[in-house]
């Protein structure tokens, strides 16, 4: 669906603002990343000539290509980075207010609750620049919760 459908509900500061969040973090910014000067001499070493159009690097750095190394869907602009549906699921069946408000229906319609694994789909040392995944250290920093109360 894109970030611009979720945004619909989940701009709001009363939801939380997890559009915005997102926005600020270093997944909305995965794509760009793809375009740097690093970016290029990383890919020169896997054989890749431009990382912005190769799969073997869209694969984690964008949700268009949703872990693979071909396209999977059209309606995400590649430029999105890693949003939303890369972590919870692709959301044409559980992004409907009804099913939404019901978690076990929305699970049902494919909404994924993510964990660590998760995370991991993509920070592992597949990745060229992989360091360490630290899940506690990691989530802190782009954490994006409903407000409570
Ligand atoms: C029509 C409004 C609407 C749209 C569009 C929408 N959501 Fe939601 N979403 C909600 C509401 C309402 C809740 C209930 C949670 C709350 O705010 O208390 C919710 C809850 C969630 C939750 C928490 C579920 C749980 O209980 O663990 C996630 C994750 C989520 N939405 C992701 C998304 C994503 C990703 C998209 C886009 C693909 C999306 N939503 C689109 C309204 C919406
Ligand atoms: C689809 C692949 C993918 C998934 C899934 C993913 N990430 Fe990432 N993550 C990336 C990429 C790519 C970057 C680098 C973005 C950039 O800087 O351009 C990144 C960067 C980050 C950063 C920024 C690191 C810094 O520089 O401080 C944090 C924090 C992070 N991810 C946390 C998480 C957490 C927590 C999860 C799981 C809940 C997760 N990621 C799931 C691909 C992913
Ligand atoms: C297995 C998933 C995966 C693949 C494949 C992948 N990346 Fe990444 N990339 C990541 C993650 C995750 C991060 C963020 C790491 C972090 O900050 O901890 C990242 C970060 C980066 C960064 C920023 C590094 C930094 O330290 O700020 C560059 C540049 C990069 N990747 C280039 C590439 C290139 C070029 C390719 C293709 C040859 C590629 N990546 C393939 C997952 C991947
Ligand atoms: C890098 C992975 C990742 C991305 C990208 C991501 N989320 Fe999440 N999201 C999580 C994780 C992990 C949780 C916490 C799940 C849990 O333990 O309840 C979460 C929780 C949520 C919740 C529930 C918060 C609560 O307090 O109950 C909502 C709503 C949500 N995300 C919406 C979104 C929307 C909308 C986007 C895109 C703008 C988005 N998320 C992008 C990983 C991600």
């Amino acid at each position: 669906m894109g970030s611009t459908k979720c945004a619909i509900c989940h701009k709001k500061p009363e939801q939380g603002e997890q559009v915005r969040i997102w926005q600020e973090s270093g997944h909305a910014k995965a794509f760009e990343t793809l375009g740097t000067p690093e970016a290029k001499a990383q890919g020169a070493q896997k054989g890749v000539e431009n990382p912005q159009t190769d799969g073997k690097c869209l694969k984690c750095h964008s949700t268009a290509y949703g872990f693979t190394e071909a396209v999977v869907t059209a309606a995400i602009p590649v430029e999105e980075g890693v949003s939303c549906e890369s972590c919870h699921g692709p959301g044409k069946d559980y992004m409907k207010k009804s099913v939404m408000e019901d978690e076990a229906a929305a699970v049902e319609a494919g909404l994924v609750v993510p964990d660590e694994k998760t995370c991991q789909k993509c920070h592992n040392p597949e990745a060229p620049t992989f360091k360490s995944f630290n899940y506690a250290e990691y989530w802190e920093k782009i954490k994006h919760p409903v407000p409570q109360g």
